[in-house]
């Protein structure tokens, strides 16, 4: 998720017009600030392009997770249901809002298993949190279905798919509240930043408050303003924001980059018998950062894994991955002894590692996924095919 392959003059002017007024603050200091509002210019972006009704940067995705959670009313002891294959960040945020992250097996899709998410539902369940993985979206109509049927919020973590859509909509404009990550990996980047995303003006309301220390943002006075919520620092900086900015400017030069080298490695791959690919609902929204396939077995994966490591080939083994996958959430599976989470909280949790996520296993013991530079070359990706073939 390269947006970092494409740093140019634009950034630099960007964040020039903010140094040159000296106000790094998103909000007030209207007279010094020379006209000059990334932030809101971004956000404005972010609504032209996406088609979302109201869309609010904050300082990450992580913190943008929280915000959007906390926007939708979720109390300590609901329940929110999520995948096994996700960034540890998406359980971190329903863990920090009180909440309790109910893990589910994820399917083909590498994304949540309808199936799963309807036999984990529970009356304490409130949302579902689709994580679309690797640029590529989950199966957005059962689980919206899911959700409209069971009263429940959808909540897309659409962080690692900027860009990407499902049937014509943006991904992050799907569900009830929608996040991205302008993290230093992803598809746009400002370093450190996020998005909610929501047609929902109320949800927006809480999302500006509460990640301004419950400011109301009315008037030009921000010592005068009112404070409606209890909120936190959560912001975005202007210069983040001059950089989002300019990347955002890039965003379809980057997707069309991505989709054209991603197109091409797997039209080779297809000729590779032992190799199959992830399913991915809606093909022509793929955001493509990633090519992810399927080997035989585990022990094929792992070979082919270890021959491209030894060549230098950006491979990940999401299986090993101590960050993105439940099995080696050694963390997280040991949250009862851990400090920090209250014993109320303690108590709503599951043991999570007594649970089966054998489903999921079959899955990522099977999965590796290329990350797509935009430095890819056809005569790399010739190279990258020959090698697998050549390992098994
Ligand atoms: C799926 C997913 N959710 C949430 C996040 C958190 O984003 P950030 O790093 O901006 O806090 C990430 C970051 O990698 C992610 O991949």
């Amino acid at each position: 998720m390269p947006g970092f392959e494409r740093f140019g003059k634009e950034e630099i002017k960007h964040v020039q017009d903010v140094l040159e007024t000296g106000i790094l603050m998103r909000y007030n200091f209207e007279a010094a600030r020379n006209g000059i509002w990334k932030t809101q210019e971004f956000e404005q972006a972010i609504q032209r392009t996406t088609g979302a009704k109201y869309a609010h940067l904050v300082s990450s995705g992580t913190t943008a997770l929280i915000t959007a959670i906390k926007s939708l009313g979720i109390e300590p002891g609901d329940e929110i249901i999520l995948p096994t294959f996700t960034f540890v960040a998406s359980f971190e945020a329903v863990l920090f809002t009180g909440a309790v992250p109910v893990l589910v097996d994820i399917d083909d899709t590498l994304t949540l298993s309808p199936k799963a998410v309807e036999k984990a539902i529970t009356s304490k369940t409130k949302a579902i949190m689709p994580v679309h993985m690797c640029g590529a979206m989950a199966d957005l109509d059962p689980l919206l279905e899911i959700a409209h049927q069971h009263n429940l919020f959808l909540i897309e973590d659409a962080c690692q798919a900027i860009g990407g859509s499902y049937k014509g909509k943006y991904l992050g404009t799907l569900g009830d509240v929608g996040c991205f990550s302008f993290d230093f990996v992803k598809t746009v980047t400002c370093g450190e930043g996020g998005a909610i995303l929501t047609n929902e003006k109320s949800y927006y309301e809480y999302c500006h408050q509460f990640s301004d220390h419950g400011h109301d943002h009315i008037g030009h006075d921000r010592g005068a303003e009112d404070h409606p919520i209890i909120g936190l620092n959560f912001r975005i900086s202007e210069l983040h924001a001059a950089v989002g900015l300019a990347q955002w400017e890039k965003l379809d030069e980057i997707l069309s980059r991505q989709r054209t080298i991603k197109t091409y490695f797997k039209a080779k791959l297809a000729e590779i018998p032992f190799v199959s690919f992830r399913r991915i609902p809606d093909e022509a929204g793929d955001n493509a950062s990633f090519l992810s396939i399927f080997l035989e077995n585990e022990e094929q994966t792992r070979k082919v894994w270890e021959g491209l490591k030894k060549e230098g080939i950006p491979c990940a083994y999401w299986y090993d991955n101590n960050w993105h996958y439940i099995r080696k959430w050694h963390h997280f599976k040991n949250l009862k002894n851990q400090k920090g989470i209250s014993e109320e909280q303690k108590n709503q949790l599951p043991n999570y590692a007594e649970q089966n996520f054998s489903a999921s296993d079959e899955f990522m013991k099977r999965t590796l996924s290329f990350p797509l530079s935009l430095n890819l070359t056809e005569e790399k990706i010739n190279q990258i095919t020959a090698l697998i073939s050549s390992l098994v």
